[in-house]
């Protein structure tokens, strides 16, 4: 598997992470290589990761086993349409979108048909190699591909498949934008904190180590967090107290609508992005 080439279109934040996932993971760098028209981001790779970056797509294409597409998902239908051709002309590829909202349908309209393609949706811990992925295979591709394209992903986090398509847009609004929920419950004890008297640093600290500390024990302390809630919540005590609080201002109904509106906002994208 290892012998594979793998290349990523879009030489950005993402892809970067990705291609030093792997190069830590021990995979050769001469099967690693890049395409992006921007020469400062050329340059970075280059400098920074030792890896071959092409200007034209065409150049990849003719040469991976695998395609990551890691280019802005309204950028997509351009690159999967000037990329239609040159797969064609070769066996084809596997194909991983990591593009988020981009449905596989549309994708492989854009592509010319006949394409196995993995969809992925990452999240943006996979910059500092902690992500968490869903993923989906379309009906063409291998088990072989669908474990190639998991050992991609695992070099910057955990992955998990999902059964159905549609199930993507679920996995965008848990784990998609579930960091942006963390850092919103972060932002506010820190606040609280501050407006209780303690310093800002201090508030801080204590906070993220607190969020840190509470993620590390529900990970691999054995317990769900239910019973992790349970077991610091003393009757009587002050844990309880302030998740009555939490509980009287509706938090499981506000997680359950949030959750919604996120599906309904990735379903509406995924409309619009299919219109191309
Ligand atoms: N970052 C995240 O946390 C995150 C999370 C989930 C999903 N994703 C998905 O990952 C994908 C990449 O995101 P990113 O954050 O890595 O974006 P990014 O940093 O903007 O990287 C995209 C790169 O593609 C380049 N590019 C533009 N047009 C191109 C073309 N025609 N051919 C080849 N390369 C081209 C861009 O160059 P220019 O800078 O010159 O435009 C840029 O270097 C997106 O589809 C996004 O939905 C990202």
């Amino acid at each position: 598997m290892n012998n594979h080439t793998i290349g990523f279109i879009g030489a950005g934040n993402m892809a970067r992470s990705l291609a030093e996932g792997l190069v830590a993971n021990g995979w050769d760098r001469k099967n690693l290589i890049l395409a992006d028209p921007d020469p400062e981001q050329r340059r970075t790779v280059t400098e920074t990761l030792g890896l071959t970056v092409y200007e034209k797509n065409e150049e990849l294409t003719s040469r991976a086993d695998v395609i990551v597409l890691a280019v802005k998902p309204q950028l997509l239908h351009g690159v999967a349409v000037e990329i239609a051709t040159s797969l064609r002309r070769r066996t084809a590829p596997l194909i991983v979108s990591i593009a988020a909202g981009v449905r596989i349908g549309d994708l492989q309209r854009w592509l010319g048909g006949g394409v196995a393609i993995v969809r992925v949706m990452p999240n943006t811990a996979a910059l500092i190699g902690s992500g968490a992925a869903g993923m989906f295979a379309n009906e063409l591709t291998t088990q072989s591909q669908r474990d190639e394209a998991e050992s991609i992903l695992r070099a910057v986090g955990v992955t998990v498949w999902v059964r159905s398509e549609g199930l993507m847009d679920v996995v965008t609004a848990v784990s998609g934008s579930g960091p942006a929920y963390f850092f919103l419950v972060m932002e506010e004890l820190e606040r609280a904190a501050l407006k209780q008297g303690l310093d800002g640093p201090t508030a801080r600290l204590l906070t993220l180590e607190t969020a840190y500390g509470a993620a590390k024990m529900a990970l691999e302390g054995g317990e769900d967090p239910v019973q992790l809630r349970r077991r610091v919540t003393s009757p009587g005590g002050t844990t309880e107290r302030a998740v009555q609080v939490l509980e009287a201002g509706n938090i499981r109904q506000l997680f359950d609508d949030a959750v919604s509106a996120a599906i309904g906002r990735a379903r509406e994208l995924a409309e619009i992005l299919g219109k191309q």
